[in-house]
């Protein structure tokens, strides 16, 4: 057992879901933000499964409600975690939606701005209540998830692009502004058979690895992380 704190947003489902059981596994304290409360409840009782009664159980991982787009949400969430596990060691950015496969022209206007409103926006806000105590601590990692698509391009997927490729922009930005001891990475997970695959490849997706598979590769790789990393993009292998 560790007293690392991780700390992930968008734990619903996914890749989220997967690295929160991994990194109970792995012996980390989780927390983590959730849109349903149900969900949180969920997790907690994984959580206490997974660590068992006499190790302090549902005391390693916290589920807290919060949608990155809602700043008040945002600020409880880092506050809550905060209290409950200091500054975390390792932030996960991980929370980000898609819009359906289209010409960037037929892609709905609320659709569009929900996407930046998540992926973008909602970086920067997690980012804003979490990092002044990661700084007064002197130390931690963020981990931005930013994808293929913020490297390289596909059709009928822009505003995703748009937004992946701003994540990794505003990150190797940040890198540079962050002092000491802290890092920013933007990190490609890889492609992973998730709802968010299935949204763009449809059933093509489940020729990829599945969540579960994945977060065992990726733990140990994003726990490895550390000064020496910041500002460069990197990649699940
Ligand atoms: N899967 C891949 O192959 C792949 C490849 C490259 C990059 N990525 C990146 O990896 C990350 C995880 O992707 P995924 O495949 O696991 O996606 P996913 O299966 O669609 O899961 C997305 C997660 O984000 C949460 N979320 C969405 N909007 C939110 C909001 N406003 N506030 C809080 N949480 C929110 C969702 O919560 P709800 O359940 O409440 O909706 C869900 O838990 C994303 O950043 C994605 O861009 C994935």
């Amino acid at each position: 057992m560790s007293d690392k704190v991780v700390c992930i947003t968008g734990c619903g489902r996914g890749l989220g879901r997967a690295l929160w059981g991994e990194f109970l596994r792995q012996g980390w304290r989780v927390a983590g933000c959730v849109r349903d409360p149900a969900v949180g409840r969920q997790l907690a009782d994984e959580a206490a499964a997974t660590t068992g009664p006499d190790a302090q159980g549902a005391g390693r991982a916290l589920a807290v409600v919060a949608d990155v787009t809602d700043e008040a949400a945002v600020a409880r969430f880092a506050r809550e975690v905060v209290a409950w596990g200091g500054a975390p060691d390792l932030l996960l950015n991980n929370a980000a939606v898609i819009t359906a496969n289209a010409p960037l022209w037929q892609v709905p206007a609320d659709d569009f701005n929900r996407l930046t409103a998540v992926n973008i926006n909602g970086v920067a806000a997690v980012l804003r209540h979490f990092l002044p105590p990661m700084i007064e601590r002197g130390r931690g990692v963020v981990v931005n998830f930013s994808s293929g698509w913020g490297r390289s391009v596909s059709p009928e997927v822009a505003p995703y692009c748009a937004s992946k490729w701003a994540i990794e922009g505003m990150t190797r930005a940040l890198a540079e502004e962050l002092p000491p001891g802290l890092a920013a990475v933007p990190l490609n997970p890889g492609v992973i058979d998730t709802d968010m695959l299935r949204s763009c490849f449809g059933d093509a997706a489940g020729g990829h690895p599945d969540a579960a598979t994945w977060a065992r590769r990726a733990v140990p790789q994003l726990a490895a992380l550390g000064p020496a990393d910041t500002g460069r993009p990197a990649t699940i292998s």
